[in-house]
């Protein structure tokens, strides 16, 4: 089976911090990507623009090193590339003043004023406000043009919610495109596709059924050279807040009426109002922080957090764990356990949905092995794919024996296609104007409120980060909190 490509209108995509790290990295290969695919039309381009006083030449340098870094080489194509390449231009813009706004609208405007406009942010959130500002009083911004927004959209839910304010004075919600790049990744739409476009899983989505959830995604990576921003942000801002709290509304939503933008996030939305309240009472019960000390990770020793970031005094969390628990109906009694951190055993994120016990053993006096509960294993990275694990019996002679084995569907190898990157979607959903695997200004602010009451906690009731050995799971209260209900956290096959 084949992907199918079907070419979106005309546009200009004005990347602000446009030879910044996110670019490099993640909007630029995946631009290229979709161009090399043959989704985007000739007339489109792609402009750069941020402080350094560049030119549209160095700046297709700067993009080309950034293609060749980042894109596996069986994928650069030269002629590709250089037809990409002549998509690129740059403009020197300050986001705090007047420099150079006009020089980038007299671009905008040489492609009239229907082309398709998006401003993508890729800049620190203290900057979200001024350029919308600036682009809406400079005269840049038409009916047809979008904002795109990346994480962290503030720091708790008063800062969130006036910069959605004032994000708000200058675009309409409907233009605005609050990225979270794990909507976009391969399995969190086939969660969809799994849950909606089957009967089978939908009947036993809920409590009777489901034992528990859990949601992991591990890192091996440290600081990145994010230090700045990581520090002052931690685990729980910059992944639970944001994709983990995602990750769970889609495991959690109740079924939209259709897979359109609304119904999809009012759905959401319900699913973070009833998230119960961690607080006072109950913090260091569910909730678990880690901060990664030296140790070995990718078979390199590495060092601590303290030593990364070159300053002993922080208590920032590298690790979180959380047990979390859905007020409602469908889940009521049903643990949701998150768990992210850096430094860990192995990159590895995936959702578990663990089905009750069977409730009575008809193989019990056979000597036919454990009956061990169904699972749902949908893995987002890497080898994303989705095994459901079942008992079969062991084939042939020597009795009733049972064998806990996976039905495997591994979309590389199943459909033999290229796993797009989560931005390569999301970029095209932008230009389409498709705010479905967007988050909602209600959504941030409703994440925010459930995310607020465990940093006020953590920080009156003074719960320090416990120390972790690098390349391990993190630290052994993360163990503990899972244990004490009676169950472990999935171990990757
Ligand atoms: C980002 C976080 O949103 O997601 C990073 O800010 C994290 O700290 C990254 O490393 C993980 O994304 P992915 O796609 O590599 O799992």
């Amino acid at each position: 089976m084949s992907s199918q490509i079907i070419p979106v209108e005309p546009f200009d995509y004005i990347v602000f911090g446009g030879n910044g790290d996110l670019a490099e990295r993640k909007l630029l290969p995946a631009l290229y990507h979709r161009d090399h695919d043959g989704q985007i039309p000739p007339e489109a381009r792609i402009i750069g623009a941020s402080r350094s006083q560049i030119s549209d030449e160095e700046y297709r340098g700067f993009a080309r090193e950034a293609l060749v870094k980042h894109v596996k080489p069986e994928d650069l194509h030269e002629v590709s590339l250089d037809r990409f390449l002549q998509r690129l231009y740059y403009r020197q813009i300050d986001a705090m003043a007047d420099g150079g706004w006009d020089e980038l609208r007299a671009l905008l405007d040489e492609a009239g004023q229907d082309r398709i406009r998006a401003f993508y942010l890729a800049v620190g959130p203290a900057l979200f406000g001024e350029i919308a500002s600036r682009i809406s009083e400079k005269g840049l911004s038409t009916p047809n043009s979008r904002l795109v927004v990346e994480k962290p959209v503030g720091r708790d839910l008063a800062s969130a919610k006036a910069l959605n304010e004032r994000i708000g004075r200058y675009f309409d919600e409907d233009q605005v495109f609050r990225i979270d790049h794990y909507l976009g990744k391969e399995t969190v739409q086939n969660l969809m596709a799994l849950r909606f476009a089957n009967a089978l899983y939908e009947p036993v989505w809920n409590s009777t059924h489901i034992d528990h959830v859990q949601i992991t995604v591990a890192e091996e990576v440290g600081l990145e050279g994010r230090a700045g921003y990581y520090d002052k942000a931690g685990a729980l801002r910059d992944m639970v807040q944001n994709h983990i709290a995602q990750l769970m509304c889609l495991v959690a939503l109740e079924p939209p009426s259709a897979m359109d933008a609304d119904a999809l996030r009012d759905e959401k939305l319900k699913v973070l109002r009833a998230l119960k309240r961690i607080d006072g009472t109950n913090v260091e019960n569910v909730t678990v922080r880690g901060q990664y000390k030296a140790g070995a990770s990718g078979g390199a020793a590495v060092k601590s957090y303290s030593d990364d970031l070159g300053n002993g005094g922080s208590d920032t969390e590298t690790f979180v764990a959380i047990k979390a628990e859905i007020a409602n109906w469908r889940w009521a009694g049903v643990p949701f356990y998150l768990r992210t951190g850096k430094r860990l055993s192995e990159r590895m994120s995936e959702i578990v949905v663990t089905f009750r016990p069977i409730p009575h053993n008809i193989f019990a006096g056979m000597a036919a092995g454990n009956v061990q509960q169904n699972q749902l294993v949908m893995r987002l990275q890497p080898d994303e794919g989705v095994k459901q694990w079942l008992m079969i019996k062991d084939p042939g002679p020597g009795g009733m024996r049972l064998r806990h084995v996976p039905l495997d569907m591994t979309f590389a190898e199943s459909f033999r296609t290229r796993n797009p990157d989560a931005y390569e979607r999301l970029l095209m959903d932008v230009i389409r104007g498709n705010q479905t695997l967007f988050m909602r200004r209600d959504e941030v602010e409703a994440a925010w409120e459930w995310i607020d009451p465990i940093l006020k906690a953590w920080d009156e009731r003074n719960v320090r980060a416990q120390g972790y050995t690098a390349g391990t799971w993190g630290p052994s209260s993360s163990i503990a909190l899972i244990e004490r209900d009676g169950r472990t956290w999935h171990e990757p096959d």
